[in-house]
């Protein structure tokens, strides 16, 4: 493996707990300006870089009012690729020279690897050291350099901005960001041109950025689409920011307690909020259990393999109909599949049938 040297993050600074008055980055939501928001355009546009790069994933019939959208078929087995290569495919030739850098839980870094790779870039990924080895083997395999820190928000971002101070890099967000949000719409803008009947669309929220560009591209072509959040209710922030008005942030040993690791973000991202503010229809949550039996329907009845994050939205419809949006066609958006083989057989458990086989 390569690595940087960097101050190990433990010794930059003692990070202060996190709370709403003590928020880890950015402006605050409210005082974004609609003029910020992603437009259509700009959705649009990454859609035209990503031809060729992103598989346009099919609309899976599942249940009979219930369509998948299997974002685990992408080259680095999530949605991620989306966002990270509309990023880097827009930076010009003298920031491409220098490289960038990323802080992710996994699928976000992995696909900055990917896009930093396919594009010639040199990538450094900042990584929290909890994060599934699957994940870290896989971006380590894209020849990515890369930085463990503590798994808090500020431990990620505060090197990953050290770095790119230090050393040049173009920073790129996991989720507070246009160009992401922007490449992660591209979704939206593949479910109406996949199906016309389309009415409610299930969304997993981390940071929100695949919820953000989701929801702005579905309510600016099909504004009568519900667009719904789904997270852990062991990670439950966007719905507590939903309710305050503002991004709220939970501690990153509540968050921490989910088995969705890629839903373990402390807090949505401002950029997202905004989004949410205008073109979100509600957030509903998901147990444990639900998660785990969400994969487990997944594999057995659909034949799709997702991780905790990418089995949430499929939970909710599962699990939870009654609070979602009355509809004909629901999609559920299953947004990853790398799940570390181990713990994929713990949550599958016997094959069903075979339990008494001996
Ligand atoms: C598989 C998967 N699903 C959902 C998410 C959440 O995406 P976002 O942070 O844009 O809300 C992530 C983020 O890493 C992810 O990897």
């Amino acid at each position: 493996m390569k690595r940087v040297s960097v101050t190990p993050v433990t010794t930059i600074s003692p990070h202060p707990p996190c709370t709403a008055q003590n928020r880890p980055y950015g402006l605050m939501a409210t005082l974004r300006h609609v003029s910020d928001l992603v437009t259509l355009a700009e959705i649009e546009g990454a859609a035209e870089r990503l031809r060729g790069v992103c598989v346009r994933t099919p609309l899976v019939p599942f249940q009979p009012s219930l369509l998948i959208k299997p974002e685990s078929l992408q080259p680095v087995g999530a949605f991620k690729l989306r966002g990270a290569y509309a990023a880097i495919s827009s930076l010009s030739p003298r920031q491409r020279a220098n490289g960038v850098v990323t802080h992710s839980s996994g699928n976000h870094a992995q696909a900055v690897a990917y896009a930093a790779r396919a594009l010639g870039i040199r990538a450094v990924l900042v990584i929290p050291h909890t994060t599934p080895s699957v994940k870290v083997e896989a971006c380590q395999a894209l020849g990515a350099d890369i930085v463990f820190v503590e798994p808090s928000m500020e431990a990620r971002i505060g090197t990953a901005t050290q770095l790119a101070g230090a050393h040049g890099f173009e920073l790129i967000p996991p989720f507070d960001d246009a160009r992401v949000i922007a490449g992660q719409g591209t979704i939206g803008l593949e479910i109406l041109a996949q199906s016309r009947s389309a009415d409610v669309v299930l969304v997993p929220v981390g940071g929100g950025g695949l919820l953000a560009g989701v929801a702005t591209a579905l309510k600016l072509l099909r504004p009568s689409v519900r667009v719904i959040g789904v997270e852990p209710e062991l990670a439950a922030d966007a719905l507590d920011s939903l309710k305050a008005g503002e991004p709220v942030a939970w501690d990153a040993a509540e968050t921490g307690r989910t088995i969705a690791d890629a839903l373990r973000v402390q807090q949505v991202g401002d950029l997202p909020f905004a989004h949410f503010t205008k073109y979100v229809d509600g957030i509903v949550t998901v147990s444990e259990d639900e998660i785990r039996s969400a994969m487990r329907v997944l594999a057995f009845q659909a034949h799709l393999v997702a991780e905790p994050a990418g089995a949430v939205a499929t939970a909710a419809y599962l699990y939870h109909r009654d609070e979602l949006p009355r509809g004909s066609a629901y999609v559920s958006i299953l947004s990853g599949g790398n799940v570390d083989p181990a713990r994929l057989v713990e949550i599958l458990g016997p094959v069903p049938g075979t339990e008494d086989s001996g």
